[in-house]
């Protein structure tokens, strides 16, 4: 969604924000804007469309000596993606300049008020009215002015402001939005991901709801809306700058999901114990007493990670027999949900900033819920507000279309599953030959990815269909949900996922000979009924692409494209039948001539309702 990049130093401001902004592209975005602080007061520049048109946009002033500023990525909510509701807003005497991230609510009776007060409103953006606000509330000092403003404010925001009163200050707030100040020598930063500031310093400060920072080129000083101040502590992040950088693929999703044989090492280094059969979770932050008394599970989470959910309540039930619901964060939040202190809750999130996520998580924990959290971005807010938890080590994923993050989160789910299996009923054997099955995922990935030309042919000889069909039984079904779901958003073809034994009371009626189904059938014990399956599509003339066992001679003759994936344990199997869906629909997308890091209306952070 939304970016926010602000520098404050001596360096020339301009190239710093822009690249912070193009390193944030990926986020989703459909306008752009800075401000920059002149000797002559502020320099305001927007474009909508690419960062590209933003630098267009500036001509002779892409000189500017400017060396403090703020600028912005808007993903429209209020007002049409137009230069007017682009970001930065100014109050009406171009004094005061800012960029916001997140939702004010109340912005139509602030709205009033400031009209009333003669205040001219130039946008339908909500964020315009903070600018006035601000400058309502001035009176000489810029951070008590953004204090004053945001009391009177409901709703989520993260926020940078600058004002050509006050030289070398930028002001960040934020409530519900992230932000995070990065700090480097005689300079520090402000952005909402630290990836828009990653190739000039590692050490950050995150920012916590409530909080106001006045960020100058030398300090940085924190306080609580209520002006207690904070000292904040400087963390080291371990993100390089490669992991976010395409390294020679030619997008970052295809990057993504080479990396994956990397990545799930990363989610199990450390964590596999062979001799005692079982995985070490620290992070968890609960005694082996405590594991096995756990009576009920919630996961919550939305997109791809709900689909991780559905995955670990499989290996959940049938490992450790505890009783696991699995819900949308965004129904679990506003459905008066069934929570208690016996109650534990998993929130999935790649990003940690997922807005629905972070409320069901919140709601959860006023009714006295152990909350954990399985999450990637590290010091992100669901991390920081769990109890305890599991990161994925997946690194930075860019590509919109979540797939390395996916393949970590089932492998942690599958750890958790296996811990809390040993504290009750599986045997040590039980265990051993799960984590001996764990170990070996990554070669087996390594060994699928070395077949991408295959698949990648089948990619030609069906990217031109208009619907296709996904179908996995048991703990794939899951999988085939995830299929369809990164094939509908990277290349727009219209995909649902189902069971499918549930096929024939219903979507049979959509098959023909123009209708590709997507068949996990994997030697397991409903290989035989998978193959009934299979044997309807076909007697409907519907075209097969089943995804099969090395070694099952017999499925080629009974679909029209098979792909392999390596024998695994049973309950192992989602991380090895998802790579190639996620190929066929990155090969798909690019025959298409789809935006493949960065398709339509999507955002990578969802941090609005
Ligand atoms: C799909 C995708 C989304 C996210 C969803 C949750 O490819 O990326 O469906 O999975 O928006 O995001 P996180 O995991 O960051 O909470």
């Amino acid at each position: 969604m939304c970016g926010i990049v602000g520098y404050v130093g001596s360096r020339k401001a301009l190239p710093i924000l822009i690249n912070g902004l193009k390193r944030l592209e990926y986020r989703g975005y459909d306008s752009a804007g800075l401000a920059l602080l002149q000797d002559d007061g502020l320099l305001i520049s927007k474009s909508v469309g690419k960062i590209k048109h933003l630098e267009d946009a500036l001509g002779d002033r892409s000189n500017s000596q400017a060396s403090h500023g703020i600028a912005h990525t808007r993903w429209a909510t209020h007002g049409e993606p137009n230069y007017v509701n682009a970001h930065p807003h100014t109050d009406n005497n171009c004094e005061i300049a800012l960029v916001h991230n997140g939702i004010i609510e109340n912005y139509r009776t602030l709205r009033e008020y400031l009209v009333r007060q003669g205040y001219i409103i130039k946008t339908d953006t909500d964020t315009e009215i903070l600018a006035h606000l601000i400058h309502f509330s001035y009176q000489g000092d810029l951070v008590e002015a953004v204090r004053g403003a945001l009391t009177q404010v409901e709703g989520a925001y993260g926020i940078a402001v600058v004002s050509s009163l006050h030289p070398d200050l930028i002001v960040a707030a934020r409530k519900g939005s992230p932000l995070v100040i990065g700090q480097g020598v005689d300079e520090n930063f402000v952005a909402s991901d630290v990836s828009a500031m990653l190739e000039h310093t590692n050490r950050v400060v995150y920012l916590d709801d409530d909080e106001i920072a006045a960020v100058t080129p030398n300090t940085f000083e924190i306080t609580h809306i209520d002006r207690t101040r904070r000292d904040p502590q400087v963390e080291e992040i371990s993100w390089t700058l490669d992991m976010i950088e395409k390294e020679g693929f030619d997008h970052f999703m295809l990057k993504e999901i080479h990396e994956q044989p990397t990545t799930i090492r990363n989610a199990i280094r450390g964590r596999l114990n062979f001799e005692e059969g079982i995985a070490r979770l620290n992070g968890l932050n609960l005694q082996y007493d405590e594991l096995r008394t756990i009576s009920r599970i919630i996961i919550t989470a939305c997109g791809t990670s709900w689909h991780s959910a559905l995955i670990g309540k499989y290996l959940i039930e049938e490992i450790a027999r505890v009783p696991v619901e699995v819900e949308y964060a965004s129904e679990f939040r506003y459905r008066s949900p069934i929570v208690d202190s016996q109650t534990v809750l998993f929130a999935i999130s790649q990003s940690g900033e997922t807005a629905d996520t972070l409320a069901a998580m919140r709601e959860a924990k006023k009714h006295g819920a152990t909350v954990l959290g399985i999450v990637n971005a590290v010091g992100s807010t669901i991390a920081r507000e769990s109890h305890g938890g599991v990161y994925i080590h997946a690194g930075p994923e860019i590509g919109v279309a979540s797939t390395k993050a996916f393949t970590s989160q089932v492998m942690v789910l599958t750890l958790i599953a296996n811990l809390l299996g040993r504290m009750r009923n599986w045997s040590v054997a039980q265990g051993r030959e799960m984590i001996e099955a764990v170990e070996a995922i990554p070669a087996q990935i390594e060994s699928i990815l070395a077949n991408e030309d295959a698949i990648k042919a089948i990619a030609d000889a069906y990217h031109q269909a208009t619907n296709f069909l996904y179908l996995g039984r048991g703990i794939n079904f899951p999988v085939a949900l995830e299929g369809a779901l990164k094939l509908k958003e990277i290349s727009y073809i219209h995909a649902e996922g189902y069971p499918a034994a549930e096929m024939k009371h219903g979507p049979i009626a959509l098959i023909d000979e123009n209708m590709p189904v997507v068949v996990i059938a994997l030697k397991d014990p409903v290989y035989d009924k998978v193959m009934s399956n299979i044997a309807e599509v076909r007697a409907r003339n519907g075209r097969v692409i089943a995804i099969a066992t090395e070694g099952d001679t017999e499925i080629a003759d009974r679909v029209n494209e098979v792909i392999y994936i390596p024998h695994t344990h049973r309950l192992l199997t989602p991380c090895l039948a998802v790579i190639p869906l996620q190929l066929l629909s990155y090969h798909i997308a690019v025959m298409r001539d789809c935006s493949v890091d960065q398709p339509r209306n999507l955002a990578k952070s969802v941090t609005v309702e």
